[in-house]
């Protein structure tokens, strides 16, 4: 089965030869494009793409792509979206003028939802959760990362992480887990025996997960209200005997030398950063961690903004993604995420829309597959409606831009 699109105006991210590293500092703005040019799909991948001179006679499938653009899919590297109850009731008490750790303290927030799911079966759970990945992948997501983390018990972060595990057997869209259950101390361990669920994390958990393959990382959530660098290191190491490598929550609200630990661990990527200090950069530019921006948390939250700038001026590698969570980001939609990059974080269009598809792929150490038009790459593909210019997607934020997705070779 062979797909042909024609007459694109112009295709977005091509690459002769496939980059092995994230694109860092400046390499985020040099986007490589062909204007009026055609692709051809062949058994789910990219099979050749050009300009429309040397355009093959005929192939199955005919689209023309006059006026439109392609891209490759985007790579949403950061999700909560396994969840069992949205929190708009939270949001409102925030408009009112609560703190989003104040509600956390008051058994709200992470714990609310972790309630929520200990309720919910493993089947509602299912259903909910492909209902979100079917919207996202509409707004041309097609490769994603889907955590733990509302469960907080044995039983409950299994329950999670065996949606995930089904939502990859029926979806088309490319998903990895991570296991999150250091995401918040239960109450029943806040008084004195916060040791007590770090072992269950690392004596009861992290077994059973890593005996029936249902994570491909860990992840922390690395702050005041949540856990310390010490506990962090604790769980990493832990979560290294299983062959988990990290992808950590830090600097969300604090900086509490959370890179630096992390980036010693290995970790493929840290996310959040909303606050950065001078030490951080140093670490960050030294490494081959990837720094995962997450705009719409501190947008929903009205809190600081990441300095994208800066880390893209001192030659970090920068990706963006959703962090879509019923907390703080209830939308999981990556068109508006570049859009947010762009107006909050002041990164060019071309920086963000290579940070949610290159270096997302990067940040899930699926580079060789996915998040660029590659010959060889998986066929993961977005066809946008007519529109004048590429910088007019993130610019028309809230239009819905995105005309037709292809995943694995087929229209989703
Ligand atoms: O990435 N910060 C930690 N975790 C989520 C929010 C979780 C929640 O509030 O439910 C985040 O923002
Ligand atoms: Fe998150």
């Amino acid at each position: 089965m062979s797909l042909l699109i024609t007459n694109i105006k112009q295709l977005i991210l091509t690459e002769e030869s496939p980059r092995q590293k994230p694109l860092r500092g400046a390499e985020l703005s040099q986007l490589s494009f062909i204007e009026n040019a055609f692709l051809l799909i062949e058994n789910k991948r990219i099979a050749d793409f050009g300009p429309m001179e040397r355009c093959p006679e005929r192939a199955d499938k005919t689209w023309d792509a006059t006026g439109r653009f392609v891209l490759p899919s985007w790579c949403d590297s950061h999700t909560h979206l396994v969840f069992a109850k949205s929190r708009e009731e939270e949001w409102v008490n925030r408009i009112k003028g609560m703190s989003y750790e104040e509600i956390a303290n008051r058994g709200g927030g992470i714990l609310n939802s972790a309630n929520r799911l200990q309720e919910t079966p493993e089947e509602m759970l299912f259903e909910q959760a492909s209902k979100r990945l079917n919207e996202v992948a509409r707004s041309g997501t097609g490769l994603i990362e889907i955590k733990s983390g509302y469960g907080l018990s044995v039983e409950s972060e299994l329950k999670m992480l065996r949606v995930v595990r089904r939502l990859k057997e029926s979806s088309n869209v490319e998903i990895k887990a991570t296991f999150l259950g250091a995401h918040s101390v239960p109450m029943a361990y806040r008084n004195g025996n916060r040791q007590g669920y770090i072992d269950l994390i690392i004596k009861e958990m992290l077994p059973k997960i890593a005996a029936e393959g249902l994570a491909d990382y860990v992840d922390v959530f690395c702050e005041k209200l949540a856990f310390s660098v010490a506990e962090m290191e604790e769980i990493l190491i832990a979560a290294s005997n299983y062959g988990l490598r990290p992808k950590v929550h830090v600097n969300q609200f604090n900086c509490l030398g959370g890179i630096e630990a992390a980036v010693r661990h290995g970790a493929v990527s840290v996310d959040h950063l909303e606050v950065v200090d001078e030490a951080d950069i140093e670490v960050l530019k030294a490494s081959e961690t990837i720094a995962t921006l997450l705009p719409s948390a501190p947008f929903f939250l009205q809190d600081h903004i990441p300095p994208a700038r800066k880390l893209l001026d001192n030659n970090v590698a920068v990706a963006v993604a959703s962090d879509f969570n019923p907390g703080t980001s209830p939308s999981g939609k990556m068109p508006f995420v570049i859009s947010l990059a762009c107006i909050m974080m002041r990164m060019q269009p071309e920086e963000a829309i290579q940070a949610a598809t290159l270096n997302g792929a990067f940040a899930l150490e699926c580079a060789e597959d996915y998040g660029s038009i590659a010959r060889g790459k998986i066929a993961n593909l977005i066809m946008t409606k007519p529109m004048p210019s590429l910088a007019y997607l993130p610019y028309a934020f809230g239009s819905d831009l995105v005309d037709k997705v292809v995943l694995k070779g087929g229209l989703f």
